[in-house]
């Protein structure tokens, strides 16, 4: 698995050229992409600045070497990789899994071009068996969580490895819906969108316009 993620990290970053401002994604595969680059900055003196999604990505591109901009100190961002925790054949996404879908979908939305990188276990037919993570403000959380149990949305609130309710790096907490299936993505959307408390959630409607495959028997897909 970590060979495939490496695969999609290392062909998503052959997308980028000197000068760009890069969004750079967060997870296990988007760590791949953001190597890469590190590795590009120093062994071919490529010159991007990098936007990031998060703590742990800043910290990483920091490491590496790659600089890096605040989002409104850019006019644009040429092109953002992420990866993501689903796909469906239309290519809509559920993302989030590392908490950080805020500050990603903020990235994704003002970035050009916007990439994603999976391996093939994460394409299905339709989202909703991987829990759909939704950003919600601290106070009244529990008012939010409540409205989901009625909605039939079997809510769980995130908590880290030692029990503690995950705070985001936006300072949120994250409550994770149990869906199954998700039937019609973009009214869902619109119904998270509309509800009060929830600041952004993780599904990625018609945002991405290209889709990095990787599976180890044929290697690498592209899918537009
Ligand atoms: C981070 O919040 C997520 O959106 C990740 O991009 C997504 O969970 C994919 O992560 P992995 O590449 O680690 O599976």
């Amino acid at each position: 698995m970590e060979n495939i993620k490496k695969l999609v990290g290392v062909e998503a970053a052959k997308f980028v050229k000197d000068g760009m401002i890069v969004g750079l994604g967060t997870g296990s595969t988007a760590a791949f992409f953001v190597a890469e680059l590190g590795r590009r900055v120093a062994e071919e003196n490529l010159q991007i600045v990098g936007v990031t999604t998060s703590s742990v990505t800043s910290e990483q591109a920091r490491r590496l070497g790659i600089a890096l901009k605040n989002i409104d100190d850019v006019d644009a961002i040429d092109l953002t990789v992420d990866g993501a925790d689903e796909v469906d054949l239309a290519l809509n996404g559920i993302k989030g899994g590392g908490a950080a879908l805020l500050m990603e979908k903020i990235v994704a939305t003002y970035s050009r071009d916007y990439i994603w990188i999976v391996d093939d276990a994460k394409m299905v037919t339709h989202l909703g068996a991987f829990p759909l993570p939704v950003e919600v403000v601290t106070f009244g959380y529990g008012q939010v969580f409540r409205l989901f149990e009625k909605l039939g949305f079997n809510p769980v609130v995130r908590v880290d490895a030692s029990g503690e309710i995950v705070v985001t790096d936006m300072g949120n907490h994250i409550i994770d819906l149990h869906l199954a299936e998700i039937k019609d993505p973009e009214r869902l959307a619109k119904l998270l969108d509309e509800t009060v408390g929830v600041v952004e959630h993780g599904l990625f409607n018609g945002m991405v316009k290209t889709v990095i495959v990787g599976s180890a028997s044929e290697g690498v897909k592209i899918i537009t």
